[in-house]
């Protein structure tokens, strides 16, 4: 039987891997942050060696884009260094990791979409910590799975969705950059993509995994403003030149599914599908 240790299980996407860890038939344990701090080495070494898991997801992060400017070593103890740790941990303890990241370790220069094999080339500090984390992890354990993802959301924590959806049901105006592309992910979905590793075990590596199509940060909020049933009118373009966000963010983002979808792993849904599929407890989850 398998058993799995989840890092991060009070995230946008380990929620929902406990979720669906919880209606399987999966031996799992998901220790919150204070009861298993994974920047302190020792203790993910004990707690690794009680519980004996046959895997480790971590979901676990610093996703502070902007504070990942200013406190770099931060991000790097957590999104780097920690996630060594984990994998020298389970070539110790003889498990199999699943690690996320990121589509910040492109630069989004390109325009057709990365391959796990494209250049990286991180634009802010948060994507040059998440690329040393792929890398520590896969020096202490190259049989690891990464999984790049884009444009998280979901029910739990604070997401784009969630604050373009709050905003739609006060029937307030938005300004909205719609001038950088992406695939929305919805985080139950890439559950169902990470527990298909577990049960698929395809070669170990690095996979992307996002909802298919894609579209701007603009359409996507007017998307959710017609679900909520709002004038999507009160949607308004603007560039991200006239934002003063602290981290440059790519403003291309679409990753290739291909070696996700030849491998076998989950079904990639498409974002307005999946988006109109959890709407209903996002709305719920903020009335
Ligand atoms: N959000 C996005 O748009 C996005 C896009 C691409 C990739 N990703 C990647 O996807 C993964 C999941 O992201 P997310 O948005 O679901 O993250 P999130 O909602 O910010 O959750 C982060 C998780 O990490 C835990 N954590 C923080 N510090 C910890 C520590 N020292 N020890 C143990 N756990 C700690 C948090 O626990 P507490 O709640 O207790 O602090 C929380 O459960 C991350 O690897 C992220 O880099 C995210």
């Amino acid at each position: 039987m398998q058993r799995v240790l989840l890092l991060g299980g009070s995230g946008i996407l380990g929620s929902e891997v406990l979720l669906l860890l919880q209606n399987q038939n999966i031996d799992y344990v998901a220790p919150t942050s204070s009861d298993l701090d994974i920047t302190d080495k020792d203790k993910v070494f004990k707690f690794v060696s009680d519980f004996r898991p046959t895997w480790i997801i971590n979901c676990a992060a610093w996703t502070n884009v902007d504070g990942a400017e200013s406190s770099f070593e931060d991000a790097i103890k957590l999104n780097e260094i920690a996630v060594g740790n984990v994998g020298v941990a389970a070539d110790l303890f003889e498990c199999k990791v699943i690690h996320i990241s990121t589509d910040y370790v492109f630069d989004g220069e390109s325009s057709e979409p990365y391959l796990e094999t494209s250049q990286v080339h991180p634009l802010n500090k948060y994507g040059e910590s998440k690329l040393l984390g792929e890398q520590a992890l896969l020096e202490a354990l190259p049989s690891a799975f990464v999984v790049r993802t884009s444009w998280l959301y979901g029910v739990s924590g604070k997401n784009f969705v969630k604050t373009i959806a709050g905003k739609a049901l006060r029937r307030e105006d938005a300004k909205v950059v719609s001038d950088q592309v992406g695939s929305p992910t919805s985080a139950r979905d890439l559950a169902i993509g990470i527990l298909s590793i577990l049960k698929n075990q395809p070669e170990p590596g690095i996979y992307n995994y996002s909802n298919r199509g894609s579209c701007s940060w603009f359409e996507l909020a007017q998307k959710i403003y017609e679900i909520v049933g709002a004038n999507n009118g009160l949607v308004h373009p603007i560039s991200s030149g006239s934002l003063s966000f602290i981290a440059k963010r790519p403003k291309y983002s679409l990753l290739s599914k291909e070696k996700w979808l030849s491998a076998g792993l989950s079904e990639v849904p498409n974002w307005e599908d999946s988006l109109q599929l959890i709407m209903p407890e996002i709305i719920s989850e903020l009335q």
